[in-house]
């Protein structure tokens, strides 16, 4: 069976807020509704295909986490029923069941909130270069993907479309923020993360890393955005763990390794994917769902 993904959403009678990577934003009166395409992007570049089943399996992964960590923090999910949505939306019913999610709307705090239990990615690359990441000193001797001795929490600026995130103190993120929230974010974050990766052990996955996002509501601090998903963290499987290497992920690895393999320059326009690299990468979205969550997506 061929399945279709979704690019893009056009629901001419709801209000369009923005257009993210990935998901479509629309206003309805206090609510948003974040609408996850099947868009992909890798190395910041967005895909002229799409990932059949991906803006589901993001959807779903979300919800689940904002159930399993509400007892952590509050969180800006209303629903993800369409028939509880506001009655202007449901004529879109079609492309809005099991892809998208009302939500409170936020005040968006402008830092990612990155929480990092391995050494990988960015923060291995900044640790080779200055022994530290967010200018959090790491003991020497790191091997790529080792254990910390403890989560550290290490914020990015949250980039416009088409820039890359940086690294950047606490300093600068109290600057960016303020001390009252920073302090607020930095220790939900790393609560978050402490009881997540607890859980996904159990199921055989470590979270090597993770970005939330935080946004305020009437003065109050909660989560928002997608959350504890392959697009915003690092997901590698237990049993092929190894530290000294970089490891296999359950996300856009078979992307990011075919455009690394015809040497794409990072810039758009992207290049066509493969119809197999599509494929695999669809499978690996929809088993990280089963193997987080016991439950089947299709
Ligand atoms: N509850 C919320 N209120 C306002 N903005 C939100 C909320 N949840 C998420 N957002 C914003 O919506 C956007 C999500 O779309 P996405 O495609 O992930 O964008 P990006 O390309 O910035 O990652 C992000 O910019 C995020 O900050
Ligand atoms: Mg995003």
């Amino acid at each position: 069976m061929k399945v279709q993904a979704l690019l893009q959403t056009s629901f001419p009678k709801l209000k369009l807020f923005a257009k993210g990577k990935v998901r479509d934003i629309y206003e309805v009166g206090d609510y948003l509704l974040l609408v996850s395409t099947d868009r992909i992007s890798a190395f910041d570049v967005i895909m002229e295909q799409g990932i059949p089943y991906k803006g589901m399996v993001l959807t779903k992964i979300s919800e689940f986490w904002f159930n399993y960590t509400k007892d952590i923090i509050p969180n800006h999910m209303v629903t993800t029923n369409v028939e509880e949505y506001p009655s202007e939306c449901k004529e879109y019913a079609d492309d809005l069941i099991g892809r998208s999610m009302l939500v409170k709307k936020a005040k968006v705090i402008p830092i990612e909130c990155i929480v990092r239990g391995y050494i990988s990615g960015s923060g291995w690359k900044d640790y080779k270069n200055t022994g530290a990441i967010s200018g959090i000193s790491l003991q020497k001797g790191l091997q790529e993907s080792e254990k910390l001795n403890k989560p550290i929490f290490t914020p990015s600026t949250k980039a416009e479309i088409g820039d890359h995130d940086e690294n950047i103190s606490a300093d600068e993120a109290i600057e960016i923020t303020d001390k009252k929230t920073f302090d607020a974010v930095e220790t939900a974050s790393k609560n978050l993360y402490k009881k997540v990766s607890g859980y996904a052990l159990t199921k055989g996955i470590i979270i090597a890393d993770t970005k939330f996002e935080f946004g305020k509501v009437n003065g109050d601090i909660i989560l928002v955005d997608e959350v504890l998903t392959p697009d915003s963290s690092r997901f590698w499987p237990l049993d092929k763990y190894e530290k000294g290497r970089g490891q296999e992920s359950y996300d856009k690895q078979f992307v990011r390794d075919y455009l690394l393999s015809i040497n794409f320059n990072k810039q758009p326009p992207p290049p066509p994917l493969p119809e197999d690299i599509i494929k695999k990468t669809s499978e690996k979205y929809l088993d990280i769902y089963k193997k987080l969550t016991g439950q089947s997506l299709i």
